[in-house]
This record gives structure tokens, C-alpha cells and sequence, in this order.
């Protein structure tokens, strides 16, 4: 199949790991390998190199270059939410390669066991060759607000098999108490993001569901390959919706299917679910640092850029993550109020 990784996220609950100019996706956070490149990696026997893409921003394009050197990048001149990403990344593929199966791959998860990762989406592809839009979905482990949910037509008999189900509606970022219900339920699994489709049938549901964004694609299309295709891509882009794929295709799409995932995943979305990913020493800590620690339980340790010792005694799930410029002491709990932090300084520079 075609495989195209999103990588134009600025993610900034990993600060100061991460920075503007180097979001969750070029980081490293468990095996040295920034994790675009794992994400790259995992696919191979899946799309080749020469039929992969990576669509990101301008400003992503420098630094994701030094990570991935023959890959071909689809660069937005501004940042317009996932629908656009992935519709161009959908004219590019039709021109470039034809109406076979693309795989969307968002370009900073944890897949834990990558054979049945391949198996999973050897079945995706043959469904979406069918004309299904095909999602993988993740049995849920907690009522998490920050994910989509798909509810599906459960197989009857119980046995546990991978096998695409009908998807009776999906519903994206729910609030809490709709979250716990679908929880209990047992009818729905997390939507892992990872979408695969014929680039045709994206864009079908993209002419009834958002036309004005299928216009500007369609334009954009026309100048691929041609001296204005920057120039067209700039004028189109500006003027485009900023939505996610999840709110403006997938919870009005006809034809879609899930298949739930046999293989761990996460979406990792801030230090303290690092332990969800990685080995832990024998007092539940992650460390990935030269560190001192006495008495210290469930804490997660990294630095960065710095010989310094991190020593601490006699805490208890804390985050402590040292860089050459800046140092992030934080509860667990509060993780994503890293978030907050960031925001305050750019707000003070
Ligand atoms: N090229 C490009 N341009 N990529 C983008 C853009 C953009 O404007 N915005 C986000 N991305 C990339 C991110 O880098 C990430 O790899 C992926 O698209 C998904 O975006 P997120 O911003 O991380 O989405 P989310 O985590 O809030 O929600 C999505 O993922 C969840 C699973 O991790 C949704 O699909 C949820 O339904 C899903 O559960
Ligand atoms: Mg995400």
C-alpha cells in the first residue's frame, strides 16, 4: 500500500524535550530512535520507501530532514488540522501512484508487537481495495477523553479472531461521563488514528462532507507537476477549514470498518504514560539519565544534552526531566499540565 506518516503535530506535553521546532515526533522517548523513524520503520513490507510520504509543515521540514533522509515529504505552508493533510496527501498518491489502498500513519505511537501490526493491516488493505474506509481499533483500558471511540457490529461467538466489523457510529473525543459509559458497554474500542482507504474514496466522502476543502484539493491536484504547484498549494491552503479528519470525514462517513488491533499500542501522550511503553526498574521508575536515586518510586527520569547527576531521595510519582536550558519537575497526575507550562512561556517569551 501507499503509506503516508502525519507529522505536522506540535505536541507540547513533552516540553522541554520537545520544542517547537522539534515536536514528540523527532524526540526519542524509550529506544534512541526519534519516533518518525520508528513509525517509518514499522512499515516496511508494508509500503516501500519509494510509495511512502510524509506530510508536515514548513516549518517541521528542516529537522524532520536531518531523522529521514530519502523520504519523500508533501509540505503544508500552514497548519490546517489533519482533513487537509491527509486530502492532499490523497491527490498526491492518485497522481503519483494510482487508486491503491493509502495507510494514514500518525508518526508518534507505540506499537509493541509489529507482526501482528502487519497482519492487521495486510487485512485493512484488502478491505479497503474493496472501497471501505478501514480503522483500527484498540480495546480500551480507561474512559479517556482525549481519543475517539467507534462503535462496531461485535462478531458473534465470542472467539477472539482479527476480522473487519461494520462500524455503527464513531464518535470523536467524548466528554467524560459518555466516555465511562462506552467504557462499561464493551461495545467500543478506541480509535487508534491509523486510517486505511483508497485515496478515491476519501476524497468521495470528502466531496459530500466538506466540498469547499474537495474544490481546493481538486485545484491542487490540476497543478501537481506543473510550475505553480508550490504557488497553488500556498493560495489553496490559506483559505482551507482547519478540522481533524476524525470530526470532519470519519463521523459522517458511510462504509467504514473496524479491525480491532491485537497488538499494544499508545498514543503516549505525555511522560507520565512513558511507563505504559517502557521497562521500569524495580521501584516503578523509568530513568533515562545518569541519576542518583534513593527511595524514589513510580517517577519518571530523563535528561537530555547534559552530563549533570540527577540525585533525589524519598519521592514518589514526580516527573523530572533535565535539558541543557530548562528543567521540568512536575507530579504525575498532572503531566498534562505541561501543556500550560508551555503556553506560559510563550506567552512571557
Ligand atoms: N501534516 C499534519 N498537519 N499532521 C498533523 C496536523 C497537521 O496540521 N495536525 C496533526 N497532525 C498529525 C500529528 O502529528 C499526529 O501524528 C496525527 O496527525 C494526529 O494528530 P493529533 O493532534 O495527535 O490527534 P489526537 O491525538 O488529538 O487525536 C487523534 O488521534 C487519537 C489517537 O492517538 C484522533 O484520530 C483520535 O480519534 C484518536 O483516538
Ligand atoms: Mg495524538
Amino acid at each position: 500500500m501507499i503509506g503516508v506518516i502525519l507529522a505536522g503535530g506540535s505536541g507540547t506535553r513533552f516540553w522541554p524535550l520537545s520544542r517547537k521546532q522539534r515536536p514528540k515526533q523527532l524526540i526519542s522517548l524509550w529506544d534512541n530512535t526519534p519516533m518518525i523513524d520508528s513509525t517509518l520503520q514499522r512499515l516496511d513490507e508494508i509500503s516501500s520507501r519509494s510509495k511512502t510520504f510524509v506530510v508536515l509543515g514548513e516549518h517541521l521540514v528542516d529537522a524532520t530532514r536531518e531523522v529521514l533522509e530519502d523520504i519523500e515529504f508533501i509540505v503544508e505552508p500552514c497548519a490546517r488540522n489533519t482533513a487537509p493533510a491527509i486530502g492532499l496527501a490523497a491527490v498526491y498518491a492518485l497522481e503519483r501512484f494510482g487508486d491503491e489502498p493509502m495507510g494514514i500513519f500518525p508518526a508518534d505511537h507505540f506499537i509493541g508487537d509489529i507482526h501482528k501490526f502487519r497482519m492487521c493491516l495486510n487485512l485493512a488493505e484488502a478491505k479497503a481495495d474493496q472501497g471501505h474506509i478501514v480503522t483500527l481499533g484498540i480495546e480500551p483500558t480507561r474512559p479517556e477523553t482525549g481519543y475517539g471511540y467507534i462503535h462496531y457490529e461485535k462478531p458473534t461467538g465470542g472467539h477472539h479472531r482479527i476480522s473487519p466489523n461494520d462500524v455503527i457510529e464513531f464518535v470523536e473525543k467524548p466528554s467524560r461521563k459518555v466516555a465511562e459509559e462506552y467504557l462499561e458497554s464493551g461495545d467500543y474500542v478506541w480509535n487508534s488514528g491509523m486510517f486505511i482507504f483508497k485515496p478515491s474514496v476519501l476524497l468521495a466522502e470528502m466531496e459530500r462532507q466538506l466540498p469547499e476543502m474537495h474544490e481546493a484539493m481538486m485545484t491542487i491536484r490540476e497543478a501537481i507537476g506543473t510550475d505553480r504547484e508550490r504557488e497553488v498549494i500556498d493560495e489553496q491552503f490559506n483559505g482551507l477549514q482547519s478540522i481533524s479528519i476524525d470530526y470532519g470525514i470519519m463521523e459522517g462517513a458511510e462504509n467504514v470498518v473496524v479491525i480491532p488491533a491485537n497488538f499494544d499500542w499508545s498514543d503516549v501522550g505525555h511522560f507520565a504514560a512513558v511507563d505504559e511503553v517502557r521497562d521500569t526498574d524495580g521501584n516503578g521508575n523509568v530513568v533515562e539519565a545518569d541519576s542518583l536515586l534513593l527511595d524514589v518510586k513510580n517517577s519518571v527520569v530523563y535528561s537530555e544534552g547534559t552530563d549533570r547527576l540527577i540525585a533525589a531521595c524519598g519521592v514518589e510519582d514526580l516527573v523530572i526531566v533535565d535539558t541543557e536550558d530548562a528543567l521540568l519537575v512536575i507530579p504525575k497526575e498532572r503531566a498534562q499540565d505541561v501543556k500550560q507550562i508551555v503556553e506560559q512561556l510563550k506567552k512571557t517569551g
